[in-house]
């Protein structure tokens, strides 16, 4: 797929892996110059080998002075900025909101909207003078649905997507388009690493596990992050020039979150614990309405 983006001036952040490493390589093989951060030194340098990139940068998303040192290595390697891509957020704790440390909380709300904001303030002013371009932020189907027992990471997304829809009123007039866009489950190595996890931590099948993921995405599959990276190239490119203020899925249609694993307890096998007179292990349930 081609989406005309030679030459335009890229900023990906938390690239060195996962969704951020697909839509870096995406651009790059548009023609595009991508400079990327991450706070992984490791996979920063076997992604720099991998990939034909502007610059690469180690540095912490939520952390003030290591942004501004990014975008000063944006200016110099990039000469400017077309478009950031805020890529970085992490998964936060899974558990009761009670259980909740404050630590875990503020970290999660850091790297996930702080460091959204903190990207976008320093990036705001090169776009302008630019003449326009754009902002896609990675948010999550959890920044549209409620996530029980995902408190911290549903209200960084719902965040991202407020800040979206906002940055994307007052930066229209500069031809700044601001867009989010909402994976659901990836699939992959990660996915499955996810799945044997909580299959373990569960005593579950593989398949049981996997199949409470997909039970409630209407295509029954999970999506590839190079279906992700398409998105965000197609927003980027003059097709997708009138979109803005947008949060748009890319997730095969999730119903609900409520029902995935960390959010639900099984229960066939309290109740067969229960009729063998044993004491069912303590797991996670939801709370009572
Ligand atoms: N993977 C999914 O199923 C999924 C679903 C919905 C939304 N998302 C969102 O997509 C984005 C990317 O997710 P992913 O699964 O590829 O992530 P990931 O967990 O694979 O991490 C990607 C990269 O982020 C880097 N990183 C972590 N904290 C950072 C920080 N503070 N500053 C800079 N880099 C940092 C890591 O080192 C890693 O290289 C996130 O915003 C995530 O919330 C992911």
């Amino acid at each position: 797929m081609e989406f005309g983006l030679k030459d335009k001036r890229i900023l990906v952040t938390a690239a060195a892996s996962g969704i951020g490493r697909a839509i870096a390589s995406a651009f790059s093989a548009d023609g595009a110059r991508v400079h990327i951060c991450d706070i992984d030194a490791a996979a920063l340098r076997t992604c720099s080998a991998d990939l034909p990139l502007a610059g690469a940068s180690l540095a912490d998303v939520s952390d003030i002075a290591a942004v501004d040192a990014l975008f000063a290595a944006v200016e110099e390697n990039l000469g400017g900025l077309d478009f950031l891509i805020n890529n970085a957020g992490i998964a936060g704790p899974t558990g009761p909101v009670e259980a909740c440390a404050p630590e875990e909380w503020r970290r999660t709300l850091a790297v996930g909207l702080d460091g959204t904001f903190l990207c976008t303030r320093r990036a705001v002013p090169l776009l302008k003078a630019a003449g326009g371009g754009g902002i896609v932020n990675i948010a999550s189907t959890a920044g549209i649905l409620g996530y029980p027992l995902r408190s911290p990471y549903d209200a960084a997304k719902w965040g991202v997507i407020g800040l979206t829809k906002s940055l994307a009123m007052e930066l229209g007039e500069a031809g700044i388009r601001v867009n989010a866009i909402c994976p659901g489950s990836v699939g992959g190595e990660r996915m499955e690493r996810v799945i044997a996890a909580e299959a373990k931590a569960r005593d579950w099948s593989l398949d049981e596990v996997r199949g409470i993921y997909l039970k409630h995405v209407s295509l029954r599959s999970f999506v590839a992050a190079e279906d992700i990276a398409n998105m965000v190239l197609f927003v980027c490119s003059d097709a997708g020039a009138r979109i803005s203020g947008q949060a748009l899925a890319v997730d095969g249609h999730t119903e609900s979150l409520a029902g995935k694993p960390g959010g639900c307890v099984k229960p066939r096998k309290q109740a067969d614990e229960r009729s063998s007179g044993k004491q069912p292990a303590p797991r996670w349930t939801r709370s009572p309405p």
